[in-house]
């Protein structure tokens, strides 16, 4: 982990770039300044509890502390940011506590405050000001002259798409606590846990409570790998154990990491070999990738070898380029290669082409890809190749023309697996693609 004060120095190299995209935004819009409100936490309908406190991820941004509800920042582009920090006298709660010694701190003006109507007095001239933040009725009664504008959003969307230094460090100090997370629970699959059991394993050793996991951990066994966002946490452990897919994450700073890994109960079982086979398409989809070439070539190049690998194992007995051109690899690996990764699991700015917010749609074939971006250094992304047995998508396979193709006796045995997922982090560097995961992994073996 960096020093003090080199993580000191990366935040304030990313804070002079944040500045720019400020300026950027306040001279397109002619205004003077944005105040950008971290949030509240949402209350249950009719209840006096709340959800966990989720900031906005464009308060994070600039201001690099989670556990900031209710405070304010406000930025001109060219003074330091100042920071409007809430901290109630609450002896019924956990108040924020300021964070006046961290290695971000000098790099703010501060202001700490007790009481929340106290914000107004300090908001000079809101008309000439843009807010950002959820609260837009709370931005329209303090006379704020814009409020979430789309153009500075894309602004500020496109600039997170593209990661700085700081950035990465955290993204990369966030697969630690996961991979800790991950070994765990591999030991208690293999010892014959339940889901919730792996779950709780996997919690211990990332030394994550579940509120700060970047989201809900999936912990599949057998079948459950089949349903892509599995968060049921079955408690009792199933009598006869074939596989465990589980994908999990963490925070650092608030940057997640997610990562996916798929285990066979049998080493030796053909369903281990085929967890070998798309482990080695994610390697080799990794090392391919290069600045300036579009996601979705990867996207695609994924489909052909899926084809190939449903022709080799002998699910589909046709041709790897008609398995392909027919589409029927969509049925088996149904979801995008991947997606941006930063402050949000599922991060902002995959199909945005600039910063006037331009999009691409994904194509017909692909409507769940999350990513159609030119690949530039900077980008942090995921990349997770997924296989699966999934009847409601084989179904129509069954009764189309070319169903008499399918080997539905061994598409039957593999559903008890119910597929694999294996899932990196990488960074787009000038020169390739930096897998995070794997050197985060190398480090912790060492
Ligand atoms: N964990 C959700 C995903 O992989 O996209
Ligand atoms: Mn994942
Ligand atoms: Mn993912």
């Amino acid at each position: 982990m960096l020093k003090q004060n080199d993580l000191s120095q990366r935040f304030s190299e990313h804070l002079v770039q944040l500045q720019q995209h400020v300026r950027q935004i306040l001279e397109s819009h002619f205004l003077q300044g944005i105040w950008i409100h971290a949030g509240v936490s949402y209350r249950y309908f009719q209840d006096d509890l709340t959800a966990p406190f989720k900031i906005n991820p464009h308060f994070n941004y600039f201001f690099p502390y989670a556990k900031a509800e209710n405070s304010w920042l406000y930025l001109d582009g060219v003074n330091k940011p100042k920071i409007y920090f809430y901290a109630p006298q609450d002896y019924w709660h956990c108040a924020p506590t300021p964070p006046t010694e961290a290695f971000f701190s000098e790099a703010f003006d501060w202001v700490i405050f007790h009481d929340a109507q106290d914000i107004a007095k300090w908001i000079e001239n809101p008309t000439a000001c843009l807010f950002i933040g959820e609260d837009e009725e709370l931005a329209k009664s303090l006379g704020f002259g814009a409020i979430n504008s789309q153009k500075a959003l894309n602004i500020l969307h496109f600039a997170r798409s593209i990661k700085t230094e700081f950035e990465i460090e955290q993204l990369y100090q966030a697969q630690f606590p996961a991979l800790n997370g991950h070994h765990a629970a591999k030991q208690a699959f293999l010892e014959g846990r339940s889901e919730r059991e792996i779950h709780l394993a996997y919690l211990q050793a990332s030394g994550q409570l579940e509120s700060e996991l970047p989201y809900g951990n999936i912990v599949a066994l057998n079948a459950h790998a089949a349903i892509l966002h599995y968060t049921e946490l079955e408690l009792f452990a199933p009598s006869s154990r074939h596989s465990f897919l589980i994908d999990a994450g963490a925070t650092h700073l608030n940057y997640a990491s997610d990562i996916t890994r798929t285990y066979a109960a049998d080493p030796q079982s053909e369903f281990a070999a085929l967890i070998k086979a798309v482990d080695g398409f994610k390697h080799e989809i990794i090392q391919q990738m290069h600045v300036g070439v579009n996601y979705l070539q990867y996207h695609t190049q994924m489909h052909q070898w899926m084809a190939k690998l449903l022709h080799d194992f002998d699910f589909v007995r046709l041709s790897p380029e008609q398995i392909f051109e027919e589409g029927i690899s969509r049925a088996f690996f149904p979801h995008g290669l991947g997606h941006l990764l930063g402050l949000q699991v599922h991060d902002v700015g995959g199909f945005m082409q600039n910063a006037r917010g331009t999009q691409k749609r994904p194509p017909e074939a692909y409507p769940s890809l999350r990513c159609l971006r030119d690949l530039q250094p900077g980008m942090v992304l995921t990349i997770e190749p997924g296989f699966y047995f999934i009847e409601m998508l084989l179904a129509p396979w069954k009764s189309s023309h070319l169903g008499y193709t399918f080997n539905w006796h061994k598409i039957a045995d593999f559903s008890a697996y119910g597929g694999i997922r294996s899932e990196d982090n990488i960074v787009i560097r000038p020169e390739g693609a930096e897998n995070l995961t794997e050197k985060a992994l190398i480090t912790l073996n060492a």
